[in-house]
């Protein structure tokens, strides 16, 4: 069986289905103070669980049969963990040396985790592969960076299997729109651009014309969540004869002005768009390297193509259940 801490979320919803679809018995352990219940697949066991609460996690590995997990939980807001990194550094780091000590107490040694681009910091070249220097230039991505140095230390000392995923920009929704994006606040580009078009925000903000890409506006690698989900399985599959990290992105590269052109493209609907200042800490481009990703998981994207990946995250906000 394997446990998906975290499992109400985005990401982790959607793995949870990818897992079942493959025949894997799942139990999924969330507080909720994120997820949404109604995320969480009915065929798959739910455990009202926190990090925190070293009890909850005692109770809910003496009562499951639990082979592998993968720990989609934490704070993931960028720019509130700038102003309120104590909540960054409890929530992800000391929650995750909870799970690891209920994992070890109960001879678990298999760990699947969410880790992120942000651990890279400044890029120094792109697209960025694993052997680029690991600066994250906020509290979120030193807690992930810590988390990664924690798995080295458990590996040496307890014999822990592990492989910490560093995703890009997550994007999409489930095809047949039954699940999907949905956070309060919602701070990513994709679903903001969308509310916009669906009347559900005034406008979109695009932060820095004058980058130096084509467009003058930042390029990310977005790359689908069922594209995710099927790396998480393959990673589970994989643990006991990999350790390490390996990076998540379709390696395409694509602009904000280009996201916003698709999505209009998609919905046939303009997108009301205003122009601001950049940000401080956004970096002019961002794609990853994933030869490691093919080599060792022999994972491939589906979705290549932006307007595939925002057709499904449009069918889902106009259509959205949660
Ligand atoms: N979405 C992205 O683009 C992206 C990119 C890189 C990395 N990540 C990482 O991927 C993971 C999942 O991201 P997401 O977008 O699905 O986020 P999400 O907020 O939708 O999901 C996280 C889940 O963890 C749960 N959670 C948080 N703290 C908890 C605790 N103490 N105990 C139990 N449950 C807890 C939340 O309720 C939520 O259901 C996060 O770790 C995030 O840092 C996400």
């Amino acid at each position: 069986m394997i446990l998906v801490m975290g499992g109400a979320g985005y990401i982790g919803s959607h793995t949870v289905r990818h897992l079942l679809d493959n025949g894997y018995d799942v139990v999924v352990a969330d507080n909720l103070i994120y997820g949404h219940r109604e995320a969480v697949d009915e065929r798959a066991k739910f455990v009202h669980a926190d990090l925190l609460d070293r009890l909850s996690l005692e109770n809910l590995f003496k009562n499951n049969k639990i082979d592998a997990v993968i720990h989609f939980a934490a704070f993931a807001y960028v720019g509130e963990s700038v102003g309120e990194p104590e909540k960054y550094y409890y929530n992800n780091v000391i929650g995750t040396v909870n799970l690891l000590h209920a994992m070890l107490t109960h001879g678990v040694k298999k760990i699947v985790f969410s880790s992120t681009c942000a651990t890279y910091g400044e890029p120094q070249y792109t697209p960025i592969d694993e052997k680029h220097q690991q600066a994250p230039i906020n509290p979120y991505g030193r807690t992930k960076l810590m988390i990664e140095q924690i798995f080295a230390d458990y590996e040496r000392a307890y014999g822990l299997e592990h492989i910490a995923l560093r995703y890009f920009n997550a994007a999409g929704c489930s095809a047949d729109s039954k699940i999907g994006e949905s956070h309060t606040p919602e701070t990513h580009l994709i679903p903001l651009v969308l509310q916009a078009i669906g009347g559900k925000r005034k406008d979109i903000k695009v932060f820095g014309t004058d980058y130096d890409t084509p467009d003058g506006t930042c390029i990310r690698d977005y790359i689908h969540v069922e594209d995710l989900a099927l790396a998480h399985r393959l990673a589970v599959e994989k643990l006991g004869t990999y350790n390490g990290c390996i990076n998540l992105g379709t390696g395409i590269g694509t602009s904000v002005k280009e996201i916003i052109t698709a999505a209009e493209e998609v919905s046939g609907k303009k997108c009301p768009t205003e122009y601001a200042p950049r940000r401080p800490g956004d970096p002019a481009r961002l794609f990853a390297d994933n030869t490691k990703a093919k080599e060792i998981l022999g994972w491939q994207p589906k979705y290549t193509d932006i307007k595939d990946i925002i057709k499904t995250a449009w069918d889902w906000e106009i259509n959205r259940k949660y």
